[in-house]
């Protein structure tokens, strides 16, 4: 499969914006969650329920709404949306592959796991498949390092993390989207939550501690 390089297209920019009317709705319901004079701090949220209406990034007509509509200057909504990287500022594939490539995922495996995607697809890291499926892209810490090396993966409708990767689980996950279906998020082997590879620990000591004590007092 040919990559089509996002790094060096042109975005081509829609000329209106505006949000659906559930949306907008939402929107007002977070302004008026903060005292008078001070919505500006919505600009978060709004900036994400935009980029989930316009298939998962936002155009500059979209943060000039949002300005707008909080009495900000666009050029301070423009820098925020561009300081954070989950805020896309170019068309994505439809599934938005975040693979974290810090030192604990990259301990665990990570450089295999790009492999595998990169291969898989067709396309190196910053790129989108030409099926208009998949962006990759490379990220830092996500905050699940004890579950490395993962994945978050976002689309309009979805924002889950893929943890305990392997090549295979990755690429598992990968055609099962392409599929159209949903793969289990969290661990691909199989814990709950962090817990150790071999199960729980701390709370079986404790309960076998308990029940040593009842049956002394018995
Ligand atoms: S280093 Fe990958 S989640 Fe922290």
């Amino acid at each position: 499969m040919e990559a089509k390089s996002a790094k060096v297209e042109h975005v081509l920019q829609p000329e209106t914006f505006e949000f659906t009317k559930a949306n907008l709705t939402q929107a007002k319901k977070i302004i008026a969650r903060y005292p008078k004079g001070r919505q500006q701090s919505a600009v978060m949220p709004l900036l994400t329920i935009a980029q989930r209406q316009h298939d998962n990034w936002l155009p500059r007509v979209a943060m000039d709404v949002i300005a707008g509509m909080l009495g900000m200057a666009p050029m301070r909504v423009y820098e925020v949306a561009t300081f954070y990287s989950m805020y896309n500022m170019r068309p994505m594939g439809k599934h938005h592959v975040q693979l974290c490539t810090t030192t604990p995922c990259w301990l665990r495996g990570s450089d295999n796991i790009v492999r595998a995607c990169e291969e898989h697809l067709g396309i190196r890291m910053g790129d989108t498949s030409n099926d208009g499926l998949f962006t990759l892209t490379e990220v830092e810490c996500l905050g699940a390092c004890v579950n490395a090396p993962m994945c978050q993966i976002t689309s309009s409708e979805e924002d889950h993390f893929y943890e305990d990767l392997t090549a295979e689980s990755i690429v598992d996950i990968l055609k099962t989207l392409a599929a159209g279906k949903q793969p289990s998020p969290g661990s691909a082997a199989g814990r709950k939550s962090s817990e150790p590879v071999t199960g729980p620990t701390t709370l079986e000591a404790q309960q076998k501690g308990w029940e040593k004590m009842k049956k002394g007092a018995a």
